[in-house]
C-alpha cells in the first residue's frame, strides 16, 4: 500500500510551517504567503528543525573520541580571530550586513588571500558580472592563480561547476540571488534559501569545502530569510559600520568552533579593506572637546576599546519625549535616564535624549554606562568634559557603581592614549600612573560638573 502523503505548507515570509492551508500566517501575520511544500521540501524542513537525523543510541562520554578541529589561516588577521583561528574545512558560514557595508569587497579579498596559500578558490556571483567583479579584483590586487570565478545563479549549474574542479572554497554572494530549477517559489524565499543552504550545507560536509555564504539584511537587522538559516550554519558573522565612514567591524553571533567574543576591525580604503593598525584609539576624536561627549573603555573580546559617548538633551513641547540610543541599548538609556530623575533629580521629563556611540559600534557591556551618564550631564548642563578624562563602571538600579572586569586592561589601554584620569568605582592597586578617582554612587557624578 501506498504511503499516504501528507501535506506541509510554509510560509514564505518567515518559515512557519502548518498541516493546512491559511490565507493569513499565524505567525508573521502576512497574507497568501504559505505555500504546499513537496515531499522532499518536507524532508528538509524534518532534517533541518530536528536536532540531529543520526542514530540516537548514548554513548559513555569517557568512550568518545574527540572531534579534532583542524583549521587553516586565512590569511587575514582580523579575519582569523573573528573565527576563532582560521577557516575549517567543511564548514558553513554566513555572513551578513547591509547593502554597501563592503561584504563583496571582504570576501573576493579573502578568497584571493586563501587561493595565495595554494587552495582552489570559487567565488559565485549572482549580483554582478564576471567583469564587474574582475574590475573589484584589480582594484584590490586580487588576480591571483587558482581564484576562479563565475557569474551564476542557478544552483543546479553551481553543482555541475563543483563537479568539474576540486575547490577548497567557496563564496556564494548571495545567497539571496541563488535559486534551485527544481523549486517553484520565488529565489530569495525562504523554501528557495532554506534548499539551498541545506544542498550547501551537504556539499561543505561531504567534501570537506568550507562555504561561506553572503546574506542580505532587512530592514529589522536579521538576515533576509527564514531564521533556520541560522540554526542551520556553522558560524554566523556580522559586518557592520558606517558606510559613510571607513572603519568596518565584523563581528560572530554564532560559531560552533570557537568562542564569539573577538570582532575584526577593518578599514575601507580605495585600495579594499585593511586591517585596521591601533583600533583601540580609532574611535574617538581627541582634539575636539564639546558638552555631550565622554569617553570610556570598552572591552571587544580580548582588546580595550576607547569609545566616545555622544549625547544630545534638548527642550520639547511634545507629551512624550524621545529617548534614542544608537550602538546602546535602549532599555538602560531609560534605567539610567530615570536614576538621573530620581537622585540627581535632573527633571528630564521635556527632553528629548539622543545617546550616539562613534564608528559604528555597538556597546554590548554594562562598563559604559558611567560615561553615558556623564555625557547626558554635560549635554543638558553644556559643560564641557576634557579628553584627558575616561568614565569606566556600571550604574546599579539603586545608583550604586559597580566595579567592572578588566579594569586593569582597560587602564593600561587609556595610559597608551595619553589619557590622563579614570572615573571609577574602587582605585586598583596599580593605576598605571593615572589618576583614579573613586566615584562610588551617581549622586556623586554631579561634582564633576
Ligand atoms: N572604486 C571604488 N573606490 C573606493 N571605494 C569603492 C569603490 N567602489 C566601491 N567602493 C566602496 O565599496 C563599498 C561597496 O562594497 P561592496 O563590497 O560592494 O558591499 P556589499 O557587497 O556589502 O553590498 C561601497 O560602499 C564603497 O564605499
Ligand atoms: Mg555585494
Amino acid at each position: 500500500m501506498a504511503k499516504k502523503k501528507t501535506a506541509l505548507f510554509e510560509c514564505q515570509h518567515c518559515g512557519f510551517t502548518s498541516p493546512k492551508w491559511m490565507g493569513k500566517c499565524p505567525n508573521c501575520g502576512t497574507w497568501d504567503s504559505l505555500v504546499e511544500l513537496t515531499e522532499q521540501q518536507q524532508e528538509v524542513v524534518k532534517l533541518t528543525t530536528s536536532p540531529s537525523g543520526r542514530s540516537s543510541k548514548a554513548q559513555l562520554i569517557t568512550e568518545i573520541d574527540e572531534e579534532l578541529v583542524q583549521r587553516y589561516s586565512s590569511n587575514d588577521v582580523e579575519l582569523d580571530l573573528v573565527l576563532g583561528g582560521g577557516i575549517v574545512p567543511g564548514s558553513l558560514t554566513l555572513i551578513g550586513g547591509s547593502p554597501g557595508v563592503g561584504k563583496s569587497t571582504l570576501l573576493l579579498k579573502v578568497g584571493a588571500n586563501i587561493a595565495q596559500t595554494g587552495r582552489k578558490v570559487l567565488y559565485i556571483t549572482g549580483e554582478e558580472s564576471e567583469g564587474q567583479v574582475k574590475l573589484r579584483a584589480d582594484r584590490l590586487g586580487s588576480v591571483v592563480d587558482l581564484l576562479y570565478l563565475v557569474s551564476e545563479t542557478r544552483l543546479e549549474q553551481v553543482l555541475i561547476e563543483l563537479e568539474h574542479r576540486s575547490y577548497d572554497f567557496l563564496i556564494v554572494d548571495s545567497i539571496q540571488t541563488l535559486y534551485s530549477e527544481n523549486i517553484t517559489s520565488a529565489p530569495g524565499s525562504v523554501t528557495q534559501v532554506r534548499q539551498i543552504t541545506f544542498e550547501l550545507m551537504r556539499i561543505a560536509k561531504e567534501r570537506g569545502i568550507a562555504i561561506f555564504i553572503i546574506g542580505h539584511i532587512t530592514k529589522e537587522g536579521s538576515i533576509a530569510g527564514p531564521r533556520v538559516l541560522e540554526h542551520m550554519v556553522d558560524a554566523v558573522l556580522y559586518f557592520e559600520g558606517d558606510s559613510s565612514q571607513e572603519l568596518r567591524i565584523l563581528r560572530g553571533f554564532k560559531n560552533r568552533f570557537g568562542a564569539t567574543s573577538e570582532i575584526g576591525v577593518f578599514e575601507m580604503r580605495a585600495e579594499g579593506l585593511i586591517s585596521a593598525k591601533d583600533i583601540s584609539s580609532r574611535f574617538f576624536n581627541r582634539n575636539k572637546s564639546q558638552p555631550g561627549s565622554a569617553l570610556t573603555v570598552v572591552m571587544e573580546g580580548s582588546r580595550p576599546i576607547i569609545l566616545e559617548v555622544q549625547a544630545l538633551v534638548s527642550e520639547t513641547q511634545a507629551p512624550n519625549p524621545k529617548r534614542q540610543a544608537t550602538g546602546f541599548d535602549n532599555n538602560r538609556l531609560n534605567m539610567l535616564l530615570a536614576l538621573l530623575e530620581r537622585k540627581l533629580e535632573i527633571p528630564l521629563t521635556h527632553y528629548d535624549v539622543f545617546i550616539n556611540i562613534t564608528g559604528g559600534i555597538k556597546i554590548t557591556e554594562t562598563a559604559a554606562d558611567l560615561a553615558v551618564l556623564a555625557a547626558i550631564i554635560s549635554s543638558f548642563r553644556d559643560r564641557v568634559i576634557s579628553k584627558e578624562t575616561v568614565f569606566i563602571g556600571e550604574v546599579s538600579l539603586v545608583g550604586d557603581i559597580r566595579e567592572v572586569f578588566q579594569l586593569d586592561q582597560r587602564l593600561r589601554e587609556a595610559k597608551l592614549q595619553k589619557i590622563t584620569k579614570a572615573l571609577i568605582a574602587k582605585k586598583p592597586l596599580d593605576t598605571h600612573k593615572m589618576k583614579c578617582y573613586e566615584i562610588d554612587e551617581v549622586t556623586k557624578l554631579i561634582e564633576w560638573f
